[in-house]
């Protein structure tokens, strides 16, 4: 029956004007297009962990996007040398595990739209081969530091929301391990679950001044990884690539700028009804 109203619809307007006809048949035109999505025209940008990586390749989609970005980093040449490539971007050493490091950082700033939290590092182990000093490490890079960047950037943050058009956005980096368990991934997990509960919580307590969600990457092929490969299967780093590989069941790791397209499309007003989010991003992993 609807079926049959559907097409007679179709078919009428289409007597009226062929051309209406096509825009009603073509689902991408039943509502009004702009010419380009996602835009971040004037914002103000920050990225930890800017100069490699999924930082990296997000600090240059934020800048595609109009933005101007901040790359925070302790590797400070090479957030030097992003940013005189790419122009609409400033190097900033930022220590993350550093609360004095943070103040002095946003001291500097008298403007942020988007904090994107993706510093982060890893470490291989179960509970049993996982040092007290490994775990405090983890806890402290991946999981004090979002707390305390994050802390450290709320003013800047609030005040987009009061000054600027849209409320102000926290992209967190957290992980597929933040969703479920990996094996000899005992400490990462746990940093990266946290960033998942951060994440969520302060969306529901700030949820009209404030959007703050998560992207959850599987394996992406970054300088992290290839460190991982070097320092834990030095002897037979293309075996573990493959069994990396397989593991995501499209078959190949994840790009850096498929991680970015998704921190772009959470820090623009496309995506102004989604707050507390975690976006999955890995290949289909967690889906099998
Ligand atoms: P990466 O090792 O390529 O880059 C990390 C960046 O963080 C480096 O530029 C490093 O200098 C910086 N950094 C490290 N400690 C810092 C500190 N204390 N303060 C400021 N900057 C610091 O790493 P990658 O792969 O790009 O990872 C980025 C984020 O993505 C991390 O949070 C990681 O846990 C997460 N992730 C990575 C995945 C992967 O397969 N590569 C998968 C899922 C999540």
């Amino acid at each position: 029956m609807l079926t049959c109203a559907l097409l007679a619809a179709l078919y009428f307007s289409f007597r009226k004007n062929p051309s209406e006809a096509h825009v009603m048949t073509n689902p991408s035109a039943s509502t009004p297009q702009k010419t380009e999505a996602f835009r971040l025209d004037g914002r103000h940008a920050l990225v930890t962990g800017g100069a490699s990586g999924i930082g990296e390749a997000t600090v240059r989609e934020l800048v595609r996007a109009g933005a101007f970005v901040w790359i925070a980093d302790i590797n400070v040449p090479a957030a030097e040398a992003l940013a005189s490539e790419l122009g609409s971007a400033k190097a900033i050493h930022l220590d993350v595990t550093s609360p004095d490091s943070i103040a002095a950082a946003a001291a500097k700033l008298d403007r942020l739209d988007i904090l994107v939290n993706n510093a982060g590092i890893g470490h291989v182990g179960s509970i049993e081969t996982t040092d007290i000093e490994d775990f405090d490490r983890l806890l402290n890079v991946n999981v004090r530091a979002v707390f305390l960047v994050s802390k450290g950037f709320l003013p800047l943050l609030f005040q987009a929301a009061e000054q600027h058009e849209a409320l102000g956005s926290i992209v967190n980096v957290a992980s597929v391990s933040g969703l479920v368990g990996i094996k000899q991934r005992f400490a990462y997990c746990m940093s990266k679950g946290a960033v998942v509960s951060m994440t969520r919580q302060m969306a529901v307590e700030y949820p009209t001044k404030l959007r703050v969600n998560a992207v959850c990457p599987g394996t992406v092929q970054t300088p992290f990884v290839e460190a991982y490969l070097e320092k834990y299967h030095k002897d037979c780093k293309e075996e573990t690539r493959a069994d990396l590989r397989a593991r995501q069941p499209v078959g190949r790791l994840g790009r850096p700028e498929e991680v970015a397209s998704l921190i772009r499309y959470l820090a623009s007003d496309e995506a102004a009804f989604t707050t507390g989010s975690l976006m999955v991003v890995d290949g289909g992993w967690t889906a099998a």
